[in-house]
């Protein structure tokens, strides 16, 4: 039975290393800004497994009006793949910003997944960008309606 819900960082950095960081450590899977008490971490669950997860964290973007929360750590695990559970994160994820009163979110997004977001209406802001270590980017927004 498939469920997304709220959680801890901690609680995520294992599907960020298998998917995001891998042949890394969990040490290298904290993002900045994990534990400010304004992030909020999304974990998908196949019964008591997490299989996928995101966060919102905040970091407005001076070239993105009215920006506030930054999507960051978007990872389903791989054998989940293609049934729906990345856009159930992302659904949730604009849902609680929703809820806020925020209504743009924006992200660096890998090149590999640019055409996942596009099908939610997102973006692209700019040229294709190198984060080190990671791979190609481009950094993408949406106003949600
Ligand atoms: C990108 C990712 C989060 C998508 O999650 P997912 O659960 O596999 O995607 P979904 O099954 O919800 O796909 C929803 C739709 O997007 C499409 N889609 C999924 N990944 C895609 C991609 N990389 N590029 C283009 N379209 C994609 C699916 O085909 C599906 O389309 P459909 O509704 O027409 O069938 C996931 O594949 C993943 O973790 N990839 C590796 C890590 C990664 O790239 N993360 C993003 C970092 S920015």
């Amino acid at each position: 039975m498939l469920s997304i819900k709220t959680t801890e960082a901690s609680a995520i950095l294992k599907v960020r290393l298998d998917i995001l960081r891998k042949g890394m450590t969990l040490d290298d899977c904290h993002f900045s800004g994990d534990n400010d008490p304004e992030s909020i971490h999304f974990a998908a669950l196949d019964s008591d497994q997490i299989i996928g997860c995101c966060t919102l964290t905040v970091n407005p973007q001076s070239v993105i009006n009215d920006s506030y929360y930054q999507l960051r750590g978007m990872a389903v695990l791989e054998d989940y793949q293609g049934s729906g559970i990345g856009q159930k994160l992302l659904h949730a994820a604009e849902s609680k910003l929703i809820e806020l009163g925020k209504n743009v979110l924006w992200f660096n997004a890998r090149t590999s997944a640019v055409g996942f977001y596009q099908k939610y209406g997102y973006q692209v802001l700019g040229k294709e960008f190198e984060i080190e270590g990671v791979g190609p980017h481009y950094k993408m927004y949406k106003t949600i309606p």
